[in-house]
């Protein structure tokens, strides 16, 4: 993979609102990386891009993420919804990830996370949510029925992504299969690490997770990348390198078509 080598290089540095853009150029392929001051303009620049996309599709399909970054934009969301100032209750939503085994009412479960922080409070219909079910009987057979729901909703018009500190998306690990769809995880040492510290050590963090494949997300037709905390700064070298790398999940991104990556701006290098 090394030898398509992608040539990326970064112009049109400019500024609005205090949000500096710098579209990455790509070969046939262009991303923009927004870098943002401040957790609020972090969490309001997010929110304003599903916003968009609402406008513009109220019924739009959207997967979701978990973890500390999108909480703010997950929070912003909520409160234009309670001023609406947006609605989401026509929108349909699937998650990205989850751990293997745990029920949705157990702290860690991911799906319980989206329900508190945005689906419940944002007031999205029950009949709107699909989220993976990290209990299933028949992980298989929950994997297939997954894909084929997302499929069957028309597929993703957006999947707004988080990212590891080694690089992965959803839960597609280093070394992951770019040609997979939604399929059981080992989960890495260093991920499992990561989720114990967030934790500080009260659960036990589970060896294995579910997670929607590098596929999946590639195939939906607008990405959101957000990219926040410093410990993210060696994946986010990695992507801006332009070289699509397995050892890199999040590179998979970089020959997607409407990619933004919004990232802090503490992350971009002097
Ligand atoms: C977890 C999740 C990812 C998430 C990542 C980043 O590993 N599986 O979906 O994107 O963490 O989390 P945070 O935003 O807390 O750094």
């Amino acid at each position: 993979m090394r030898d398509s080598i992608a040539h990326v290089h970064e112009s049109a540095a400019h500024h609005r609102n205090g949000v500096v853009t710098l579209v990455l150029k790509m070969s046939a392929h262009s991303s923009t990386i927004l870098w943002c001051r401040g957790g609020g303009e972090f969490s309001r620049s997010a929110a304003d891009h599903v916003a968009a996309l609402l406008a513009r599709k109220p019924e739009a399909v959207i997967a979701l993420p978990t973890g500390q970054t999108p909480l703010g934009m997950y929070g912003e969301l909520v409160a234009r919804a309670a001023a609406k100032r947006l609605s989401a209750a026509q929108a349909r939503f699937f998650d990205l990830d989850d751990y293997l085994g745990l029920n949705v009412h157990h702290p860690l479960s991911y799906a319980r996370f989206l329900r508190e922080h945005f689906l419940r409070p944002a007031g999205v219909p029950e009949r709107h949510i699909r989220l993976l079910r990290g209990d299933a009987v028949g992980i298989e057979a929950e994997c297939r029925e997954y894909e084929a729901a997302i499929a069957a909703a028309g597929g993703l018009d957006l999947a707004i992504l988080g990212l590891g500190i080694n690089g992965h998306i959803g839960f597609n690990e280093p070394g992951s299969d770019w040609s997979a769809q939604t399929h059981v995880v080992c989960l890495s040492p260093e991920t499992r690490a990561t989720h114990a510290a967030q934790t500080q050590g009260e659960f036990a963090i589970p060896e294995y997770g579910i997670t929607v494949g590098i596929s999946t997300i590639v195939a939906a037709r607008e990405i959101l990348l957000l990219v926040a905390g410093g410990a993210k700064a060696r994946a986010l070298a990695a992507f801006r390198s332009g070289i699509p790398d397995p050892k890199w999940p999040v590179t998979a991104l970089l020959t997607h078509r409407n990619l933004t990556v919004l990232a802090e701006a503490e992350l971009q290098p002097a």
